[in-house]
């Protein structure tokens, strides 16, 4: 959601904090600050891009090896100065910056205020400031503590004192924090792309655990004051994963990075010798899986559309009863969970608030949880029994482009993980692993088409209104589209299974609208013509997503982008490909920033 950094050490910590803070940009960019301690703080804050704070802080730049960075997805308050991180207390010199919600921050500040504290701004993090200025007396590392035993929510917090200028003290509960060790200086930040560039020396805090780092060293303890010992570990990430290289943008190059992430999300798992998948994260629940009566599938956003495949991949192939629900809809509705369930959670971040309440609430009900999670060590990949990462590496583009390949991949490897141990036959299994080798190459094939897919898109940039179509395990596709199209580009676009658009969305079909069709060869192929030619007799400009060698459909449809023919089952991750270009190059013709779409944030840890 917000991205913070900080540093102690012997070099000037602004063009640290600054080059962290671009590199966490894509967690939100309404507004961005920093603080540094030199004999005093100062504090330096502006609304808009990491850039605009940049451009200030070139005016003149604070001096000081000690400091604070935060970038900033508004949920608490405006947009504005005054709501922008760090936050100051109004008596003790105190600034802190902090990613997550407190949910008890409304009684905490009318206390505050009862007791004289003013505030300046509607944050909930102002209200740490004060809390933790009211327990100083002397000691920041025992003000913290005894200021976040009073906090109800999620934090990763990083704070400063005037008077302790050689000490930087940080905690975590709900929001991912880790801390780089280097020789004599440590760089904080909530995620590992501000740190690597430093060191790949790092360790996480656990929730409700506070570190206190100076020059000489650290100290991690409880909120309790119990001194705890981390376990510091090499960080998996190299530099070439979170740099542009040679693209303009990380979402083209997340697109093109898909024949690499998806070997990579394989490499190891299939075994096409014996027609079997192995999955070490879950194998120790393979008997309770096998068992299970049946599962149920949750994420938001991009990882919902994944989910919704892998439901169809359970039943079709594991024989397993499935079914996919928003995150944000299970969690307070109710749910039955009858016994030998299990919840599967999609998520890319590990950290989405709905799809991380909706696992912890079927876990206390007695369901078996697996999480399906690209990011190591993140709160769902915690708090679940079992699981399979992704394995796609860093994804920084806004849009979700590899991670949602990477998820139908690993549900389609599930699903194989199960059929095997229920009703399918080694034959097949081989079969579909042999396909499952190949889409690496065939994605490469449709990425070839690069050219001609910007080329079509420039003919419809101009139409407001989309829609995208789809059937079987390709109407999950047709939402993804969709959702791809509106937020990068503004573009309005729904999608909708396509016998659907029958029962009312054809009325708005007019003359030239640009609708969508994924038209592969599939079971439904012949009926998926049929609505093709319903929308072409009423006007709608027809782009269709078809099998190569299909001749036929350059008879229906304005203009075609082919992939590679393959099993039903495994089509999405092949049909999505142009759907993500189409999308990525209509919001760079109508000239956007294609990695920081207006009003979103990657992670999404609020409800
Ligand atoms: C946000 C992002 C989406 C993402 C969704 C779920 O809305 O902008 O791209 O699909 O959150 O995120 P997750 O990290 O749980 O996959």
């Amino acid at each position: 959601m917000c991205g913070i950094v900080a540093y102690i050490g012997s070099n000037p910590a602004v063009p640290l904090l600054l080059e962290g803070l671009k590199r966490m940009e894509y967690r939100g960019y309404d507004s961005a600050g920093v603080a540094v301690l030199n004999g005093e703080l100062q504090v330096v804050k502006t609304v808009g891009r990491v850039s605009v704070l940049e451009d200030r802080l070139q005016e003149k730049p604070p001096e000081g090896s000690v400091g604070i960075g935060h970038t900033r997805w508004a949920t608490h308050g405006d947009t504005t100065e005054r709501n922008a991180h760090p936050h100051t207390d109004d008596r003790n010199g105190i600034a802190i910056i902090h990613n997550g919600t407190i949910e008890n921050y409304a009684s905490l500040k009318t206390a505050l205020q009862e007791r004289g504290h003013k505030f300046d701004s509607e944050t909930d993090t102002e209200v740490i400031a004060m809390l933790i200025s009211e327990f100083y007396d002397g000691d920041l590392e025992k003000a913290v503590q005894a200021a976040l035993r009073e906090v109800r929510g999620a934090y990763a917090i990083a704070v400063l004192c005037e008077n302790e200028p050689d000490t930087l003290v940080v905690a975590r509960k709900g929001s991912p924090l880790i801390i780089g060790v280097g020789a004599s200086e440590f760089v904080v930040a909530s995620d590992p792309t501000a740190i690597v560039a430093h060191t790949t020396q790092a360790f996480e805090l656990d929730d409700y655990q506070v570190c206190k780092l100076t020059r000489e060293g650290f100290r991690t303890s409880t909120l309790d004051d119990v001194s705890v010992t981390p376990k510091i570990q090499q960080l998996e990430l190299d530099l070439e994963q979170i740099e542009l290289g040679s693209y303009d943008t990380f979402m083209m190059k997340e697109i093109f990075e898909q024949p690499r992430s998806l070997s990579t999300t394989m490499r190891g798992r299939l075994d096409k010798r014996d027609g079997k998948v192995v999955l070490g994260g879950i194998g120790p629940y393979a008997r309770e899986l096998v068992r299970a009566r049946q599962f149920l599938m949750t994420g938001q956003g991009t990882a919902y559309h994944a989910a919704l495949i892998g439901e169809y991949l359970l039943e079709d192939l594991a024989k397993i009863p499935a079914k996919t629900e928003y995150a944000s809809e299970f969690r307070y509705r109710n749910p039955i969970i009858v016994d030998g369930t299990v919840i599967v959670a999609v998520s890319q971040s590990g950290e989405t608030a709905d799809t991380l309440a909706a696992l912890r609430e079927a876990s206390d009900r007695g369901a078996l949880s697996i999480g399906v999670v690209n990011v190591v060590g993140s709160s769902i990949a915690r708090e679940t029994d079992a699981g399979v990462y992704l394995r796609v590496g860093p994804e920084i583009g806004v849009a979700s482009t590899k991670a949602f390949t990477g998820q139908v991949l690993t549900l389609m490897m599930l699903s194989l993980f199960m059929a095997r141990r229920k009703f399918m036959s080694v034959d097949t299994c081989q079969h579909l692993i042999e396909e499952l080798d190949q889409v690496p190459s065939y994605i490469e094939r449709i990425l070839e088409s690069d050219d001609q897919i910007r080329t079509v898109t420039e003919k419809y940039v101009n139409q407001e209104n989309w829609l995208f179509l789809g059937r079987g395990y390709n109407y999950p596709v047709a939402l993804e589209g969709a959702l791809k199209l509106k937020e990068i580009s503004y573009i309005h676009a729904e999608g909708m299974p396509a016998a659907e658009m029958k029962h009312g969305p054809i009325a708005l079909i007019t003359d030239g609208m640009p609708v969508v069709f994924i038209a592969n060869q599939g079971p439904q192929y012949d009926k998926v013509m049929l609505n093709i030619e319903q929308v072409k007799s009423r006007g709608g400009r027809i782009i269709a997503v078809a099998t190569e060698g299909d001749t036929e459909i350059r008879k229906h449809a304005d203009d075609v982008f082919f992939v590679p023919p393959i099993s039903d089952p495994l089509s999405p991750l092949l049909t999505v490909i142009p759907l993500q270009l189409l999308a990525c190059h209509a919001a760079m013709l109508r000239g956007h920033d294609v990695d920081k779409p207006r009003n979103l944030a990657k992670s999404v840890t609020v409800e």
